[in-house]
């Protein structure tokens, strides 16, 4: 049984209902209502094209969660889960602290080259100086000749102005790209794009017909912002993530059940130092009650002990790591959280064929006793120093 060690941070918010909120709520609800008016003149525009009937607001029942809103129709299939609002607002704290994780990273990583590329002028200006005095003194003019020397000095590309104006360009921080990859009725995709501040685009997919039309429907109903940042497409998800490879700094997997399909094409289309969001619901399996599956799904058999809860953790993130590092890739884990009736995981996604090596040192095989409560870990590797393989010769 393998199992993957991982850091586990907390951090949520409370949701309190102040009659202050509620008054809010009722004026958004309301100005929806506005909105909705005109939305419906949309769709019955579309809808003439289309040969459906138009839709009212009398078939619509408004749902507002966060700072967003979705229009559910009355018959309508797609899927909304209102348990999972705890899921979302985790999911919105968990992306604005990436973002502002990653602009000090950013700005560490500025400092760092600007310091390089500091030092790496030193010893051209001392080489230089260098040869500007031997020829001062091979010469008995050598006046003429050191000036030659010195003036080609700032013609190195280093110091060419236009060249410092275009890695300025690369060296900008382009507001970070977000894929909700099972996005059904869009609100997940909605309240990342209202709720989240300096995210860039929101790109929302569903394999499902109906479900795109309601995300469609939800992004003009929820205005000019939304249309603007919020784009959905009808796809297959795994075709989607593997043909946009390295080309989004956060994905979101939010399936039914088990994730375990679409990791692969996912982690491939994270960029490096970005995020993956992935919910797992089918607790019985990652919690033992039924090993097979568990395996064939995850690579990992689960045990029923007491801590199958953090087992299920554990076993989701190998599972993550194990399709990162066919990529030269590993996690880092962010946050690591079991509620209701799922596990969510939150990972960092880098390249580095070295650090890959390290995964066996995060696995453990789990010996449980079958009489009582103890348990054993085997690590799957451990690290030798070369200095230590050495003396052992
Ligand atoms: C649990 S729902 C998503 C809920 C949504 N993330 C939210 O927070 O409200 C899962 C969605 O994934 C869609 N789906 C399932 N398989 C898919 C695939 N291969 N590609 C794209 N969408 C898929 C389903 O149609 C469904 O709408």
């Amino acid at each position: 049984m393998l199992s993957l060690l991982f850091e586990a941070l907390t951090g949520s918010r409370a949701l309190l209902k102040s009659p202050l909120r509620r008054r809010e709520e009722l004026k958004w609800v309301s100005s929806a209502r506005e909105m909705c008016r005109a939305d419906e003149k949309i769709g019955v525009e579309d809808n003439h094209q289309t040969g459906d009937p138009p839709f009212g607001l009398s078939n619509f029942t408004v749902i507002k969660e966060g700072e967003a809103g979705i229009l559910v129709h009355h018959q309508n299939e797609v899927f909304y889960n209102k348990t999972q609002v705890n899921n979302r607002d985790m999911s919105i704290a968990v992306l604005r602290t990436f973002i502002s994780k990653r602009k000090q990273e950013h700005e560490a990583m500025l400092s760092r080259r600007a310091k390089a590329r500091k030092v790496a002028k030193e010893p051209a200006v001392k080489q230089a100086v260098t040869v500007t005095a031997m020829h001062n003194r091979e010469s008995n003019d050598g006046c003429e000749v050191s000036q030659e020397i010195s003036e080609d000095e700032p013609c190195s590309i280093s110091d060419d102005p236009a060249a410092g104006q275009e890695r300025e360009g690369q060296d900008e921080l382009k507001p970070p790209r977000v894929l909700e990859a099972l996005s059904a009725s869009g609100l997940r995709a909605l309240r990342y794009a209202c709720e989240v501040d300096g995210i860039g685009q929101v790109v929302a997919l569903d394999n499902d017909k109906a479900s795109i039309e309601a995300c469609r429907r939800n992004i003009k109903f929820n205005g000019s912002m939304a249309c603007l940042k919020v784009e959905s497409h009808l796809a297959d998800a795994r075709v989607y993530m593997l043909t946009h490879p390295k080309e989004f700094d956060a994905v979101d997997l939010d399936p039914y059940g088990s994730p375990s399909v679409f990791l692969d094409s996912a982690v491939q289309s994270i960029v490096d130092g970005g995020i993956l969001m992935c919910t797992a619901t089918d607790m019985a399996v990652l919690c033992g009650g039924n090993g097979e599956v568990c395996y064939s799904k995850y690579g990992s058999y689960p045990l029923r002990g007491k801590y199958c809860h953090e087992m299920a953790l554990r076993i989701l993130l190998a599972c993550i790591e194990s399709h990162a590092n066919r990529y030269k890739r590993y996690v880092v884990p962010v946050l690591s959280v079991q509620m209701d009736f799922y596990v969510r995981v939150f990972v960092r996604i880098y390249t580095s064929a070295s650090e890959m090596k390290n995964t066996p040192l995060k696995l453990s095989y789990v010996y449980q006793c079958t009489g009582c409560d103890s348990f054993h870990l085997q690590p799957v590797g451990r690290s030798v120093s070369k200095v230590h393989i050495l003396m052992l010769k």
